[in-house]
């Protein structure tokens, strides 16, 4: 078990009891915690990633309400039968959180096709084409839905050098308002939250990009970003988690169409 299950956290926990949840992306970092958390609060969850092995460690924390799920977003055939499954097991489908993401480091001037295709086709084509698969079971099942998708603080300003991962996440913000006012008509809400930098191997990997990147005695990636972060820290995976569990509770039966920063006072808007 993690540290991130064996934390006594004192905050309330929402009830989910009853509900059934899928989130991609679930193998790691934000997904897994999300995932974790979902379960925690009673839902019964099917943790979604093209890593099989590491989603079984994600569902190994509460192996009685968790399954993990082999499926490649990209592929339009792996999202059908993965949800497919979920259907024939429940019958219902309450929550999908779309986590499952990639990052990019490569420069206007240097990116490919090839890598434009990877980021655009996880991230955003991936997300809407699990959503859209998604609502119709939701539909089907007739009790409405809550969707979250998971953009990034780059999709309010794009990074330097990150063009195509900023641009895939300021289309997730578009989507979800998009989706959300197609989908209001069946009762379900479509929300996004933006994190500044999280914790997370993703992290870990941007900043090994951008160090390569700096001239010697520049500040690190990571100390420019705290300096500009009010609150002084990294965002944590559970951050995103306790936000991502606030929007998809009766808590924000009213709240649709909205992308909520969690980046620690970072952007306004
Ligand atoms: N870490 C950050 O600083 C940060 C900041 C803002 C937004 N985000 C976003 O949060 C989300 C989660 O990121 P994270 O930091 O937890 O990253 P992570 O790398 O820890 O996890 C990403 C997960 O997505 C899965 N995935 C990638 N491609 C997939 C595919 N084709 N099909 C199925 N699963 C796939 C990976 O296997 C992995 O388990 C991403 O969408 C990311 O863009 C991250």
């Amino acid at each position: 078990m993690d540290e991130a299950l064996q934390e006594n956290r004192s905050k309330p926990i929402p009830d989910l009891s009853g509900k059934i949840a899928i989130i991609t992306g679930a193998a790691s970092g934000i997904g897994r915690q999300t995932a974790r958390d979902l379960a925690k609060a009673g839902a019964t969850i099917f943790a979604v990633d093209r890593a099989i092995e590491a989603c079984a460690q994600t569902c190994a924390a509460l192996p009685d309400r968790m399954s993990p799920l082999a499926c490649d977003v990209t592929s339009l055939s792996s999202i059908q039968v993965a949800l497919d499954t979920v259907w024939k097991d429940h019958g219902r489908l309450d929550i999908l959180i779309n986590c499952a993401g990639v990052y990019s480091m490569q420069p206007i001037m240097a990116i490919t096709e090839a890598e434009y295709d990877r980021v655009l086709s996880i991230n955003l084509k991936g997300l809407f084409f699990v959503s859209q698969t998604a609502a119709r079971y939701m539909i089907k099942a007739g009790r409405g839905g809550a969707i979250v998708n998971v953009a990034s603080a780059a999709g309010r300003r794009p990074s330097i050098g990150s063009l195509a991962y900023s641009a895939s996440k300021a289309g997730v913000i578009s989507m979800t308002q998009g989706m959300a006012q197609e989908l209001a008509i069946h009762s379900i809400r479509v929300n996004a939250i933006a994190p500044g930098a999280v914790e997370t191997p993703m992290w870990d990997a941007v900043k090994v990009a951008y160090g390569q990147d700096r001239a010697a005695g520049a500040p690190t990636v990571e100390a420019s970003l705290l300096a500009e972060t009010p609150l002084g820290r990294l965002c944590r995976p559970e951050d995103c988690a306790d936000a991502i569990l606030y929007l998809c509770t009766d808590q924000s039966a009213f709240i649709t169409a909205q992308t909520l920063n969690v980046d620690g006072g970072m952007y306004f808007n």
